[in-house]
C-alpha cells in the first residue's frame, strides 16, 4: 500500500508544493513578477516619455557578397537593453537573487528590424533564447541572426573594387517619441569577427539618424552600419587574368608562325574562342548592369579585339605573302619604306636574292669538246615579233658549193643551238626574275609580320598592366 502511495504523494508535492524541485526563491520572484505583467505594454514610467533601447551589433561574419543579386549575407550578434518598470524586484525579498533570465516570449521587446532586408526568411534563421532581467529592471536580450541585406554592388573596379554595404535597423511601429534607439559604443564591434578569404573589412561604423517618413509626422531613429569591405583581388587575377594574357601572348605569337605552316588562321581562331569562354565566366558573375563596363570585362573586351585584329592582320600577311606567285612586282615605294627604312628599325637581316647579272652567266660559253663559242650576238626582233640572232641574215648570202652546202648545214644546226640555249636562257632569266619578286614579297609579309608583332605586343603590354595595377578604385 505504502508503494504504491509514496510517488503518488511526491506527485502531488512536486505539482501544488512550490519548491521541492526547483528553488522557492526563484519561483516565487518569476510568479510575482509575472502576476501582473503584460508584454504587450511598453514599459515607460510616463506615456510622454520615449523609452531608452540601448542597441549594438557586432559583425561575427561575412559569409557571402552575392554581386549578381545585390545582396550581403552576414551573421550578427545583437545586443538589445532597456529598463523594464514592471520587472523590479527587491533582492533581499527574494533570497539575495540579483538577476533572474526569462523566456524572451514572455516580456515586452521593441521591434527593431532591419529595413533593408531583402529575405522574408531571416527570422527563421534568428536564434533567440531568453532575455537577461536585473532586480533593477534592467533587461538585456542578446540574439544572433543571419542578415542577408540588400547593397547596390558597384563593380566598375572588379576585381579591385571597394564595396560600402550599409544595415538600417529601426523600429517599425514606434516612433522617436515612443522608442529612442542609443547606440552601444562610438564604433562597431568586431571583436568577434571572423575574416573572410575574399574580402578585407576596412572600416565597420555606425551611425544614429532621425528621419520624418511621408506617412507620419513623427520621426524614426535610424541605426545604420556601414560595412566597408574591400575585395582580395589574387583569386581573380590568378584565374582570370592570367590565362587572359597566356592566350592573348600565344595569339601573338601567330605572327611569329612561318607563313608556310598554313596554321595561322586556325590558331588565332582557337585563341579567340577560349577568350571567349573566359569571358563567359567572367560575365557570369557580374551583375548585369548596363549601368558600367567593369574594368575586367574591359580588359576582355580589348583582349578579344586584339586576337581579332591579331587574326585578321594574320590574314592580310598570309595575302601579301602569297602574292608574289602572281608576279607583280612591289610597288617602289612600299619597297623604299619596308626593306629599307623598317627593316633596320626592327633589326631584321634581309634575306633578299641578288639581282640576277645580265648575260649567260649560266650556261657554259664553250662547247662539248672545248672550243669557244662565238661571241654571244645581240638579240634582234624579226617582224614576227620573235626573237632571232642577228647571223641568221648573213647566212643566205653565200654560194651553192658542197662545202658550203655543209657549212650552211652546219650554220643551221648552230642556229637551232643558239636558239636554244637562247630560249633557255630568257626562261630563266624569267623564272628568276619571278623567284626575285615571290621572295621580295615573302620578305614582305615577314617584316609586316613582324612589325605587327612588335605593335601588338606592346599594345598588350599596356593593357594589361593598366588593369594589373589598380588606379582610382574609390
Ligand atoms: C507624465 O509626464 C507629464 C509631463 O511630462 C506629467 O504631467 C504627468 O503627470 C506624468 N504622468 C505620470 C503618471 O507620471
Ligand atoms: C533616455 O536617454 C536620454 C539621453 O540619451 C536621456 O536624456 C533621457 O532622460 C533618457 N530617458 C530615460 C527614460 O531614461
Ligand atoms: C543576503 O545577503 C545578505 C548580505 O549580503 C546576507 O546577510 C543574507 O544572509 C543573504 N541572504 C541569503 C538568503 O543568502
Ligand atoms: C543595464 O545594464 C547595462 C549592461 O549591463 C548597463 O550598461 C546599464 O547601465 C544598465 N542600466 C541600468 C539602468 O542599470
Ligand atoms: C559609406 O557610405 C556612407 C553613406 O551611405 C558614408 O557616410 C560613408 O562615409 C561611406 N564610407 C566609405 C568608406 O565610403
Amino acid at each position: 500500500m505504502g508503494m504504491i502511495f509514496t510517488p503518488v504523494v511526491l506527485l502531488l508535492s512536486a505539482i501544488f508544493v512550490p519548491g521541492v524541485f526547483s528553488d522557492v526563491h526563484e519561483y516565487r520572484l518569476v510568479r510575482d513578477l509575472m502576476k501582473e505583467y503584460d508584454k504587450r505594454i511598453r514599459p515607460s514610467k510616463n506615456h510622454t516619455q520615449a523609452l531608452n533601447v540601448t542597441f549594438g551589433v557586432a559583425l561575427a561574419q561575412i559569409i557571402d557578397v552575392d554581386e549578381r543579386n545585390q545582396i550581403i549575407t552576414t551573421n550578427c550578434w545583437l545586443n538589445q537593453g532597456w529598463l523594464d518598470n514592471k520587472l523590479v524586484w527587491d533582492p533581499a525579498k527574494y533570497g539575495n537573487i540579483s538577476v533572474i533570465r526569462l523566456p524572451h516570449g514572455d516580456v515586452w521587446k521593441p521591434d527593431i528590424l532591419l529595413y533593408n532586408n531583402a529575405d522574408v526568411s531571416s527570422t527563421v534563421t534568428t536564434v533567440s533564447t531568453n532575455v537577461i532581467v536585473t532586480n533593477e529592471g534592467n533587461v538585456t536580450w542578446l540574439l544572433m541572426s543571419i542578415f542577408r541585406s540588400s547593397c547596390s554592388i558597384d563593380v566598375k573596379y572588379f576585381p579591385y573594387d571597394i564595396q560600402n554595404c550599409s544595415m538600417e535597423f529601426a523600429s517599425w511601429t514606434y516612433d522617436a517619441y515612443r522608442l529612442n534607439i542609443i547606440n552601444i559604443g562610438d564604433e562597431g564591434d568586431i571583436s568577434n569577427y571572423v575574416t573572410n578569404s575574399e574580402w578585407a573589412l576596412l572600416e565597420y561604423k555606425h551611425r544614429r539618424q532621425e528621419i520624418t517618413f511621408s506617412c507620419c509626422p513623427e520621426p524614426y531613429v535610424f541605426v545604420k552600419y556601414h560595412i566597408v569591405i574591400k575585395r582580395r583581388p589574387l583569386f581573380y587575377l590568378f584565374n582570370m587574368v592570367m590565362p587572359c594574357v597566356l592566350i592573348t601572348l600565344v595569339a601573338l605569337l601567330g605572327f611569329y608562325m612561318p607563313s608556310d605552316s598554313g596554321e595561322k588562321i586556325s590558331m588565332g581562331i582557337t585563341t579567340l574562342l577560349s577568350i571567349t569562354v573566359f569571358l563567359m565566366i567572367v560575365a557570369e558573375s557580374m551583375p548585369p548592369t548596363s549601368d558600367v563596363v567593369p574594368l575586367i570585362g574591359l580588359y576582355y573586351g580589348i583582349t578579344i579585339a586584339i586576337v581579332s585584329a591579331t587574326t585578321a592582320m594574320t590574314v592580310l600577311t598570309l595575302n601579301i605573302h602569297h602574292k608574289g606567285s602572281r608576279g607583280s612586282e612591289i610597288p617602289a615605294i612600299v619597297k623604299k619604306i619596308c626593306f629599307g627604312f623598317l627593316a633596320k628599325l626592327i633589326f631584321i637581316k634581309l634575306d633578299l636574292p641578288e639581282p640576277p647579272e645580265k648575260g649567260m652567266h649560266r650556261v657554259p660559253h664553250t662547247d662539248l669538246y672545248g672550243y669557244e663559242m662565238p661571241p654571244f650576238e645581240p638579240m634582234i626582233r624579226n617582224q614576227n615579233g620573235g626573237l632571232s640572232p642577228r647571223i641568221g641574215n648573213k647566212v643566205h648570202a653565200g654560194g651553192a658549193t658542197p662545202i658550203d652546202n655543209c657549212e650552211q648545214q652546219f650554220i643551221r644546226v648552230l642556229q637551232k643551238v643558239y636558239q636554244t640555249i637562247e630560249r633557255n636562257e630568257i626562261r630563266l632569266t624569267e623564272q628568276d626574275r619571278r623567284d626575285k619578286i615571290k621572295q621580295e614579297w615573302q620578305q614582305l609579309a615577314l617584316i609586316i609580320d613582324r612589325v605587327l608583332l612588335i605593335c601588338f605586343i606592346f599594345l598588350t603590354v599596356t593593357t594589361t598592366l593598366s588593369v594589373l595595377i589598380p588606379t582610382n578604385a574609390t
